[in-house]
């Protein structure tokens, strides 16, 4: 037998070989006990003992060269291999990247931020109060004691005797006041605030506020009015006129509610106005002497005015929104097109 012939046919079936289980395969058929190599060794007992030794020889250095070509392949084979992987788990990074959908801002935080940067334009700070509020804060400095019927009107979740949900944004009046020590103030508060109010279109029991209070010497309803009028301009156009309507409320002397003509129909009448040309935005007044008292303020040489507007109120006008609700329940279809 010629082993040169052995050795070209196993260079040539390893070539062929692309798993290593083959490649033990082949090894075994060419290095086993069924070996072509190994029937030959069996020959050997019929040959003289020249022959044998130069047969033994050539065996040998056959089977050494055998094993080399099989490992030789086998390196190639694990070579190929990690190739492979690497190929498949390489990160190509001049790929374009995945888009991240972008959010925006809700819309009662973008007209809040405009309304913030409106005042802060006039030298208003702006304040910040909890949500879980003292009875003491949200009504009795207030000018609410226990047991006032104005309190019915703004019902809330009690915590316990002294606890609850602010029902609005008044209690950092007080606050601001305890902490300024007798000195001017001028603020705004943005919130959250909560009310034992049924939803509907209008009404939510989560809705926004933001309160403004200015207390100084010298400060009337006129300073009040001009305010009011500059803001309800610069959110809702140039040309709106607003309407001062007596209102009660206890924390201020005297109260009013504010509208603010139609911006839909201009005054005339339409759906948006109930056809009275007007709009309720806010509810505002005098800081009434008992507060600033109760806050440690001489109410003969201070006096202040203070208002608390619905943030989605202004939001629903502004955007023409037909139901408050839309804001809470988190569409997106609603949410992208602010
Ligand atoms: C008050 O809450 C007073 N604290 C406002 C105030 C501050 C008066 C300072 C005087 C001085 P009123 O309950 O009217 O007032 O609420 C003010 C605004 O909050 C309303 O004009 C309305 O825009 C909004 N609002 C009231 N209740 C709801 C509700 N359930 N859902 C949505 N918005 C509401």
């Amino acid at each position: 037998m010629d082993l040169n012939q052995v050795l070209e046919q196993a260079r040539q079936e390893a070539k062929q070989i692309t798993s290593l289980h083959e490649l033990a395969e082949l090894k075994a058929m060419f290095l086993g006990k069924k070996s072509v190599l190994n029937e030959l060794m069996k020959t050997m007992k019929q040959v003289s003992v020249e022959e044998k030794k130069m047969l033994g020889q050539q065996v040998n250095a056959c089977k050494v060269e055998l094993e080399s070509i099989f490992l030789f392949r086998r390196q190639e084979i694990e070579m190929l291999a990690i190739e492979m992987r690497l190929a498949s788990e390489a990160i190509d990074v001049t790929l374009p990247g995945k888009q991240i959908a972008k959010g925006s801002l809700h819309p009662l935080t973008i007209v809040q931020q405009e309304i913030e940067d409106i005042f802060v334009g006039m030298g208003y700070l702006v304040e910040e109060g909890p949500e879980v509020e003292l009875d003491l804060f949200n009504f009795e400095m207030l000018n609410l004691p226990k047991g006032h019927p104005a309190r019915e009107m703004q019902d809330t979740f009690y915590f316990d005797e002294t606890t609850l949900l602010r029902t609005h944004t008044s209690p950092v009046q007080v606050r601001t006041l305890k902490k300024a020590k007798g000195a001017p103030v001028k603020i705004i508060c943005p919130g959250k605030v909560y009310r034992r109010d049924n939803d509907d279109a209008t009404h939510s029991h989560q809705f926004m506020q933001i309160e403004g209070l200015v207390v100084d010497k010298n400060i009337n309803m006129a300073d009040l009015k001009g305010t009011l009028l500059e803001i309800s301009k610069k959110i809702f156009g140039d040309d709106r006129k607003i309407r001062l309507r007596p209102s009660f409320f206890p924390f201020v002397e005297p109260g009013l509610e504010v509208d603010v003509s139609c911006f839909q129909c201009g005054g005339s009448g339409c759906p948006m106005c109930k056809q009275t040309g007007w709009i309720e935005i806010l509810g505002a007044g005098m800081v009434h002497p008992n507060v600033l008292e109760m806050a440690g303020y001489d109410h003969k040489k201070y006096q202040g005015f203070a208002f608390g507007m619905g943030i989605e109120r202004i939001a629903i006008l502004r955007y023409g929104i037909d139901d408050i609700r839309h804001f809470y329940t988190n569409d997106v279809r609603f949410l992208k097109q602010f």
